[in-house]
């Protein structure tokens, strides 16, 4: 670790606490949109210096075939486009999931769609996939810096039919086929109309057969295998959960991202907010996302590897994940609220 990025990091965490008190005074998405521009500007222009050439803190692991410089990665959704890469990666993640990106770009729905629920440091989202387009996100990604693993999640356009979904993923898949590590493949997003129906076993199976077998003639052609990880829901049955775990192994899949965002609105009945149509995330789905990991990690026995995301505010609640099964975990929502803080407090705690 170079004492460049050990002060930029120091500097952001330091930070954070003051910012949050001006950012939380605005409208979540304004706050979100000024929060990557400051990033981009400080990865971009002057401060370039200050971090390029760095590399995340802690022991690396293997997964999916991978060298991960640590057990951490922030998960998809915060920079859909890939604007910020190097100066999230910076702040100590060993990797960074970008998107969810769509072939076509595409707004998402209409605003307000970002809620933060403060008393339980939660969000609710119906974002819907806003996003420039893959095409627009490989041209950045082909210039980063960043010497983490790079995740890219795939999803679909809002208005593709769920029959058609799958030339989505594969034109998804096509695109950034040479600057991502690995692809994660969203079926569980709870604000594209239908999407989640393509968890259903018989739907799910005709879709990842096409995604591999398109992944075994790019690996061929650019004489590399880029692996495929699946986003479920928390939401699903147990028996539905086995099935599926069953179906990724069946197929060769190389890893499960456990979990997406809640439709239930258990733990914030009654908040501010709690009525919002769309996705909640943070402490109120922590449990739920880890039965999930830990029920996972009970039926696969090791067959195929579990990232763990959802609910994470503290390095104990990465513990508890780590602990359930999960070989690396995500954040999302914990970082809105806690900033590089967090990040420093999980890598202590799950190394
Ligand atoms: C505002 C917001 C947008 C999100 N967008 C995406 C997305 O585009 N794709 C995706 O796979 N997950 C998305 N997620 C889900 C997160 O990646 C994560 O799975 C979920 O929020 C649970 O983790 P957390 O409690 O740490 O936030 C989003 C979450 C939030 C809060």
């Amino acid at each position: 670790m170079t004492m460049r990025t050990n002060t930029y990091r120091s500097l952001l965490a330091a930070f954070y606490p003051s910012a949050r008190l001006g950012l939380f005074a605005l409208d979540p998405e304004r706050a979100h949109h000024l929060s990557l521009k400051a990033l981009q500007w400080l990865q971009d222009a002057p401060l370039a210096e200050f971090h390029s050439g760095t590399f995340a803190p802690g022991a690396p692991v293997d997964v999916m075939g991978l060298r991960f410089p640590n057990r951490l990665g922030l998960a998809a959704g915060l920079d859909k486009g890939a604007h910020c890469v190097d100066g999230l990666g910076a702040m100590g993640f060993g990797h960074v999931e970008v998107g969810t990106l769509t072939p076509r770009p595409q707004p998402g729905n209409p605003k307000p769609r970002l809620f933060r629920l403060k008393p339980a440091q939660a969000i609710i989202n119906r974002m819907g996939f806003n996003n420039p387009g893959i095409q627009d996100a490989v041209f950045r990604l082909e210039k980063r810096a960043y010497p983490g693993i790079l995740g890219v999640n795939l999803g679909k356009n809002f208005d593709t039919p769920n029959a058609d979904a799958v030339s989505d993923y594969l034109s998804g898949m096509r695109a950034a086929y040479q600057v991502a590590d690995y692809f994660a493949i969203n079926l569980s997003s709870p604000n594209t109309k239908n999407l989640r129906d393509l968890q259903m076993v018989d739907h799910c199976r005709p879709l990842l057969g096409a995604l591999l077998e398109q992944r075994d003639r790019l690996s061929q052609e650019h004489e590399h295998g880029v692996p495929i990880a699946i986003k479920i829901a928390p939401d699903l049955e147990d028996d539905h959960l086995r099935q599926l775990a069953d179906l990724f192994v069946d197929m060769g899949m190389d890893a499960v991202i456990a979990t997406n965002t809640t439709i239930s609105r258990k733990g914030v009945n009654g908040m501010h907010h709690a009525g919002e149509t769309g996705g909640l995330s943070g402490p109120p789905v922590r449990e739920r996302a880890t039965e999930v990991i830990s029920l996972l990690h009970r039926h696969l026995d090791d067959r195929l590897p579990i990232i763990g995301v959802g609910g994470i505010l503290s390095g104990a609640d990465a513990l508890e994940k780590r602990e359930a099964g999960a070989s690396l975990v995500q954040i999302y929502t914990g970082f809105v609220y806690r900033g590089a803080t967090l990040v420093q407090e999980i890598l202590e705690a799950i190394q």
